[in-house]
């Protein structure tokens, strides 16, 4: 069975893209074979691992959710800057696709599932980078997933704000995919030192129950990877950043059975 892992928060700028580009990047590298889907309109992991531009892709994660099956095939993109990754785009036109699944769609939530369906199988893990919003693109990324993570951004006092209605969120989606799993909280932007990150794992382990052991720390880095279109660890390997991120692939992937062949 292939694992769906979703990369969820509503709020924007918590590390949501980062997360899913350098997980889906170590997967790829260490001889998985993964599907990045991105579900917002701002298109960012689109951006950063894609070789086109959204506008220039026939078939985006917009047209995908409102088409038939047989749009599939032409919404998966296999050439991206990273290795072993294929990637369905997305774009702007999300925002429309959200609203017209609100009016059209018999099972408005379970569109993106469906169409998930056939990649059972065909590629080991797929990643969903979700919007900042809790709306329909969101519940469609839950509903087709069997994980999720949640990143947690650890250096703001705010940084918990929202998270219980996001859990409720996701506990209503489970009544349409059971399945579901929290795989727990991932702290960004993490420095043990100050209080404020102590306060948010304090209260992140409490409201999320679990939290995952690998912390990543606040890096200049991650912006210069997406400037040069690669992962922190094709930037630079022995960055401590890039070191969390392989952490954090080898722990989901065992936690998800996924079997990484180099090191
Ligand atoms: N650990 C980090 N250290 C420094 N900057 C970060 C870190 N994580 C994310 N950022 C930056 O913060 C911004 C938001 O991150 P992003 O992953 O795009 O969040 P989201 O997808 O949740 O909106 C981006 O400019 C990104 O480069
Ligand atoms: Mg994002």
């Amino acid at each position: 069975m292939t694992r769906i892992l979703a990369i969820a928060n509503h709020k924007g700028g918590v590390g949501k893209t980062t997360t899913t580009i350098n997980l889906a990047a170590e997967f790829g590298r260490q001889g998985l074979s993964v599907l990045v889907v991105d579900l917002d309109p701002q298109a960012n992991a689109s951006l950063h691992i894609g070789k086109k531009h959204p506008s220039e892709v026939p078939v985006t994660s917009a047209e995908l959710l409102g088409a038939e099956i047989e749009k599939l095939p032409l919404a998966i993109q296999e050439d991206t800057h990273l290795e072993g990754v294929s990637l369905i785009y997305g774009s702007l036109a999300l925002g429309r696709a959200e609203d017209d699944l609100k009016d059209a769609a018999p099972r408005p939530s379970e569109e993106l599932r469906s169409k998930l369906e056939p990649l059972d199988g065909v590629f080991d893990v797929i990643l969903i980078d979700c919007p900042p919003s809790l709306k329909l693109l969101t519940s469609n990324a839950l509903a087709a997933a069997t994980d999720v993570i949640i990143p947690v951004e650890s250096g703001s006092q705010y940084g918990m704000y929202g998270v219980s209605d996001l859990l409720r969120h996701i506990e209503k989606i489970k009544r349409v995919n059971p399945r579901l799993k929290v795989l727990g909280a991932l702290l960004m932007r993490h420095d043990e030192r100050q209080m404020v990150c102590k306060f948010i794992e304090t209260s992140a382990r409490e409201q999320i129950g679990n939290i995952l052991p690998i912390r990543i720390p606040t890096s200049t880095k991650v912006n210069q990877a997406a400037i040069a279109q690669t992962s922190l660890h094709g930037l630079d390997r022995s960055a401590k950043i890039s070191r969390e991120f392989r952490e954090l692939a080898q722990h989901v992937a065992t936690m998800l059975d996924l079997k990484l062949k180099k090191g």
